[in-house]
């Protein structure tokens, strides 16, 4: 067998189907560029048109398989019509990543309900809603992966984690319970958990250079995450090689959480 057949076999996602929420942007981006480059069909969840345009736009451009879900994963109704509409792009998904997410911040003692409530439906009942949704019937067909994306906030308070580290702390404890349910037929259920990355979610604390370089001091690496660093993770877990992985919390934070 040819080392390319080899790494196939292991990795390739050809012929998987994929749904990424939050796949236009930052680290979804990245994920969904890497999915699709691996071979899978890759339906984009989000808001903004302009933005999933772009994005499967520049993947077909690249010979790959995406489409464009715009809904907003705020509402159970904006979830549930997101899921049938990804459904008709390219049919029931092998692979769902659950990357939509926003982080509210303001100090603890001025959190409102409104603002706790749109991190949970964001951060963490539309990540439930959609497993409800395909974890069963991807155990039906005995292949499925279904990732989160996390925080070092699940982990530790870190700059006014609020509702937003609550939320992340919940979504680690989904994926144990979707991957205790799961598993044994065939559906795997992780978490990857960033570190500090420059992306539209964090503009107003990438905008202040010293704060930046001190974050980047604090990895191992010695430098801040790029949407990037999150290809290869995203891709094994997404593979048959991560069979044996799940319930796991995987850290790609250039040693960030433990330094
Ligand atoms: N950046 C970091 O340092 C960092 C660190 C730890 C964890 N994370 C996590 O990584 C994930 C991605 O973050 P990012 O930094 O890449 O953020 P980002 O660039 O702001 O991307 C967020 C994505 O989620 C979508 N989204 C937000 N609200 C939505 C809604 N109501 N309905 C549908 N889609 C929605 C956005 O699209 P629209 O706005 O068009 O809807 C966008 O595609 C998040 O879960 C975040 O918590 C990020």
């Amino acid at each position: 067998m040819s080392t390319h057949d080899y790494l196939a076999e292991l990795f390739s996602l050809d012929g998987l189907v994929a749904v990424v929420t939050g796949g236009s942007s930052g680290i979804g981006r990245g994920i969904t560029d890497a999915l699709a480059r691996a071979g899978a069909s890759v339906a984009v969840v989000a808001r903004t048109r302009s933005a999933l345009d772009a994005t499967v736009r520049e993947l077909t451009a690249a010979g790959c398989r995406a489409a464009a879900v715009d809904a907003d994963l705020a509402t159970r109704d904006g979830v549930r019509a997101a899921a049938e509409r990804a459904v008709a792009a390219f049919g029931e998904p092998d692979i769902l990543v659950n990357c939509a997410g926003i982080n509210l911040r303001p100090p603890m003692g001025e959190l409102t309900e409104q603002d706790w409530d749109t991190t949970m439906a964001v951060n963490l009942t539309a990540p439930y809603l959609l497993g409800q949704r395909f974890g069963p019937r991807m155990a039906e067909r005995g292949f499925g992966r279904i990732i989160h994306i996390t925080s070092q906030q699940a982990h530790r308070a870190f700059v006014d984690s609020g509702a937003y580290g609550v939320s992340k702390g919940g979504l680690e404890s989904l994926a144990r319970s979707q991957a205790e349910a799961w598993s044994r037929h065939g559906v795997t259920c992780n978490t990857l958990v960033p570190g500090f990355v420059l992306t539209p979610l964090n503009a107003r604390l990438s905008a202040d250079p010293e704060r930046v370089a001190a974050l980047a001091e604090r990895t191992m690496v010695g430098r801040n995450g790029r949407a990037d660093d999150f290809a290869g993770a995203a891709v094994f877990l997404a593979s048959r090689a991560a069979g044996y992985v799940t319930g796991q919390s995987i850290f790609v934070d250039g040693g960030f959480s433990v330094h």
